[in-house]
């Protein structure tokens, strides 16, 4: 016979392990990998896109690692990724070349890879998302000479050498400027995407030249370096300069615009939401496109104030929705705690009533009426 002390022993476990039910996260149904070249603002503001698209499905987990511009990190990275067993693998490739084998590998092991804004040199991934590097650079070009009004002397600071981004912003500003007999290109040097590579370069540049019209950077953050070096030697006003990326925030580009330092800098689009969508698109086995391609637009002093007032409203929205999702997570736990205690609650009552005999009480009229 069950004691009235069992009873409240049952009802208590009950409760704690409903407590602990709804403690405990369920097993992730898919788990997806993204494995990023660099780590710096636009690789941060990717990550960010990602994860946040990434609360709109039930049960995916986010595991995002940075090699920090080293090929040989990145190639480790993956592996991990394949040994962890992954679903699925994104992958922004350091450099061409050395990243290519490992990409191929987790392709060969039947493992979907995205690859993201960086190429590899062979077409074994799943699907590619990324800029119009080509297309963007047409613009870059056609902006480069509207202001030198087809005349004058360019430098050119390019991106890692070995990343294929850096490859096709030149060919396609080339493809423009080769239209401009009087435009010379005097040097293209390798920034390798960072600020201090490119104040380095500049200072040989400013060297050997002494009359630059137009720097042309193939990110902001280099422009930033180039910049610098050239205001180190008072060249700054003489010559203009040109970037790519236009990152919103503190110093990044749209801001370099509105403090004069930048003539103007193309949107280097990143979405990683779009990532995120086909990636999921592809564990669901629905259709995806295999090459989706960004594009463009340039941000001068005619709309940066716009953008960065744009920007502000966009990362208020975003904060919105971060703190939305943490307050339907909370919601969910409670009421999962709620569910499990209140079946406890019946069941310990339901036993109840069968070891006491106790009923419902009666109407008194009804009570009366009893034998
Ligand atoms: C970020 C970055 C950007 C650049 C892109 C090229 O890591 O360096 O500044 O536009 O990569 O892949």
């Amino acid at each position: 016979m069950i004691r009235l002390y069992d009873l409240r022993l049952l009802f208590c476990l009950l409760m704690l392990g409903g407590v602990f039910l709804s403690c405990t996260r369920h097993a992730p149904r898919f788990r997806i990998g993204v494995s990023q070249c660099s780590d710096d603002e636009w690789r941060h503001q990717m990550n960010n896109e990602i994860l946040r698209e990434a609360l709109f499905y039930d049960g995916v987990e986010v595991d995002i690692r940075t090699s920090k511009d080293d090929n040989a990190r990145q190639a480790e990275d993956i592996h991990r990724f394949i040994e962890e067993g992954v679903d699925l693998l994104i992958v922004a490739p350091n450099e061409a070349a050395p990243i290519t084998p490992a990409v191929e590998e987790v392709y060969d092991k039947g493992i979907p890879i995205i690859v993201v804004d960086r190429k590899i040199l062979s077409d074994k991934y799943t699907a590619y998302v990324g800029a119009d590097n080509y297309e963007i650079d047409k613009a870059v070009g056609n902006y480069v000479a509207n202001v030198l009004q087809g005349k004058g002397t360019v430098v050119e600071i390019t991106g890692l050498a070995g990343s294929t981004p850096a490859m096709e912003h030149h060919q396609g500003f080339m493809n423009v400027l080769s239209g401009y007999p009087d435009i010379r290109l005097l040097a293209k040097e390798d920034g390798a995407w960072l600020r201090s590579r490119a104040a380095e370069k500049m200072d040989t540049l400013l060297h050997r030249f002494p009359q630059i019209d137009m720097v042309y950077a193939q990110n902001d953050r280099m422009a930033a370096g180039a910049y610098e070096a050239a205001a180190r030697k008072h060249r700054e006003q003489k010559m203009r300069f040109v970037g790519t990326d236009a990152l919103p925030g503190e110093g990044y580009g749209v801001e370099q615009v509105l403090a004069g330092e930048l003539d103007a800098t193309f949107i280097y689009p990143i979405g990683g939401d779009r990532v995120m969508q086909i990636a999921m698109d592809i564990l669901n086995k629905r259709n995806f496109p295999r090459e989706t391609l960004l594009s463009t637009s340039v941000v001068d002093s005619g709309n940066a104030l716009i953008m960065k007032m744009q920007n502000a409203h966009i990362s208020t929205l975003d904060g919105k929705i971060e703190t939305l999702n943490g307050k339907i997570n909370q919601y969910l736990a409670r009421y999962a705690t709620q569910q499990v205690v209140l079946l406890g609650s019946l069941l310990v009552f339901g036993a109840g009533c069968r070891i006491t005999g106790c009923r419902l009480p009666l109407p008194a009229h009804q009570e009366q009426a009893e034998p």
